[in-house]
């Protein structure tokens, strides 16, 4: 199992399926627990994690880890962190549907090794590109659903946060579910500082 992981990286490192690898420092293959209870899919790296090579490092990604903290969550112990694409798109845009389409197989690849029983949707990008295209992050956030016989839920991506502090209300009591399902599924006596 563990070298069926490190096989998947080394195949990840070296992809060249989409174009978005010529403009890349790095092909960011994600980070945390091989088994992790929680699998977190962002959108894509931004310039500090294509400089880096790891995921969420970034304004966005202190954010995170901070909501992580609150949690009791860490990358090394609970979380696998992923995005739909693993390589920067110039200029932060948005990833295309063709580059998201070429880069899920790794992505759904990731999932079944990691066989996470609880994944989480960050933001706009994840949700459209797991779950289909007609679904509203505004809507759904904070709501669970089902995404192949797991449970997912999808909450604003934390550079939606920073864009607009008064999300991050509703993104706590997200969270708050999220551990909540956490103790049901994974771990009884989690212990987590803030909830
Ligand atoms: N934003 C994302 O969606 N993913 C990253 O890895 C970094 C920032
Ligand atoms: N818009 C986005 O792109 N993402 C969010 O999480 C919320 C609004």
């Amino acid at each position: 199992m563990e070298n069926e992981f490190e096989k998947l990286r080394a195949d990840i490192l070296q992809c060249r399926k989409c174009h978005l690898w010529q403009s890349r420092h790095h092909v960011i293959f994600g980070e945390g627990h091989p088994h992790a209870g929680v699998f977190i899919i962002g959108e894509a790296p931004g310039r500090d994690e294509d400089l880096n090579g790891r995921p969420f490092i970034g304004k966005s990604g202190q954010l995170l880890d901070k909501i992580l903290f609150a949690c009791g969550f860490s990358r090394q112990e609970h979380v696998f962190i992923s995005n739909i694409v693993r390589c920067r798109p110039p200029d932060n845009r948005v990833p295309t549907t063709e580059e998201a389409a070429i880069c899920l197989p790794w992505l759904m690849r990731q999932i079944e090794l990691v066989d996470p029983k609880i994944l989480v949707f960050l933001g706009a990008t994840a949700l459209k590109h797991m779950a289909g295209p007609e679904h509203r992050i505004t809507r759904e956030r904070g709501q669970w659903m089902f995404w192949q016989e797991r449970w997912a839920m999808p909450v604003y991506h934390p550079a939606a946060l920073l864009r607009d502090p008064g999300l991050k209300r509703d993104t706590w009591e997200d969270f708050k579910k999220i551990v909540a399902k956490y103790r049901e599924l994974v771990n009884p006596g989690h212990l987590a500082p803030h909830c």
